[in-house]
């Protein structure tokens, strides 16, 4: 008969698991415990300081492959509410605080919360938990570390999860505060917290950050609200917003499938839009490279009910190509 465990035991246990067998073995039972997380990133921290030299070698290859994605600087926030849309949050708030002199981006979001598989994919470049889930968006586990662009160490607050990720290296991090309006420490939310580099100009990010608008979240699966504060001020510098107004499944003339139509509209300024989605069936004979494929794909428009609006395509998220009528 199996002998009872400790949570810390499991906890140990598990990471050996992960690390040993990887993310595909099966699943770990993660109670969530203090112990059970504690004891899992110390053993997570020490078995990869243990990482034989020339895996290590390719592990530095693949971070520094992955940091060095031709993306626009910002673009790590992009993938970071890419994640949380993919976990389900509605939620995404941002902020810029100095403390002792550097800038941290914080990054809450309300979706679901951070288990100990999560930290190892987050930690490790092209490690994803994603590839048989093909609803998710993400797949090749390199969207968090386009944040390399902005920052080198990132810590991730989920409770019973404390962690600090610095390059490819994962380590224990304390437990965060509470920050009143923004974050709390005591609910399920998830907190990221970006040391960034000198050089961070707050302007140049707010003015990215109202450029992406409301639309940006046309295409998400539930993410509707997006919020950058100032620093040091509690008022909203941009404040990107979507309420559903009406939704209703409608037939489109050459579809057999039914087409759901919904209405999204933003409280501020009143604009709408329109968006038509049919799951549309995947022929037999296309599949995803190295990603789950579904027996359907999505696939959406949307229609601005204003007339200036320019066309984009979107994949989850606006692409930044751009379309004309
Ligand atoms: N906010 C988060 N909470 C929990 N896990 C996350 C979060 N963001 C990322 N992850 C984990 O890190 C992995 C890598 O994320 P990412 O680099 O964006 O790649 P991808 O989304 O393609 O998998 C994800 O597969 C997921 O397991
Ligand atoms: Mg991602």
């Amino acid at each position: 008969m199996e002998s009872i465990r400790s949570d810390a035991d499991r906890g140990r246990l598990a990471a050996q698991s992960l690390w040993q067998l990887g993310l595909d073995a099966g699943e770990i039972d993660d109670p969530l415990t203090p112990g059970f997380a504690r004891a899992a990133l110390a053993e997570l921290e020490h078995l990869q300081k243990r990482t034989p030299g020339v895996l290590r070698e390719v592990l530095e290859g693949a971070q520094m492959s992955a940091e060095q994605l031709n993306v626009e600087s910002f673009h790590g926030l992009i993938e970071v509410v890419q994640n949380a849309d993919d976990l389900r949050a509605s939620e995404v708030r941002v902020a810029v605080r100095k403390t002792g002199g550097q800038s941290v981006l914080l990054v809450a979001h309300n979706g679901e919360r951070v288990e100990l598989r999560h930290v190892v994919a987050m930690t490790l470049a092209f490690v994803s938990t994603k590839r048989d889930d093909p609803r998710a968006k993400g797949r090749f586990g390199i969207g968090l570390k386009s944040l390399g662009r902005l920052g080198e160490r990132l810590t991730v607050h989920c409770a019973p999860y404390h962690f600090t990720i610095a390059g490819n290296q994962v380590s224990a991090a304390s437990a965060k505060r509470s920050i009143v309006g923004f974050y709390d420490a005591a609910s399920t939310e998830t907190l990221l917290e970006l040391q960034l580099r000198p050089g961070f100009e707050f302007e140049d990010f707010a003015t990215w950050f109202s450029g992406i608008g409301s639309e940006s979240m046309l295409f998400l699966d539930t993410v509707r609200s997006l919020r950058l504060e100032g620093p040091g001020q509690k008022r909203a510098v941009a404040y990107h917003r979507l309420i559903k107004v009406s939704a209703e499944t409608v037939k489109l003339p050459g579809h057999a499938e039914p087409c759901s139509r919904t209405t999204l509209r933003e409280p501020r300024t009143g604009r709408t839009w329109e968006r038509y989605e049919i799951d549309k069936r995947v022929p037999s004979r296309l599949s995803r490279r190295y990603k789950a494929t579904a027996k359907t794909t999505p696939i959406a428009i949307a229609i601005p009910g204003q007339s200036n609006d320019s066309g984009q395509i979107y994949a989850g998220l606006p692409l930044g190509v751009t379309t004309h009528t």
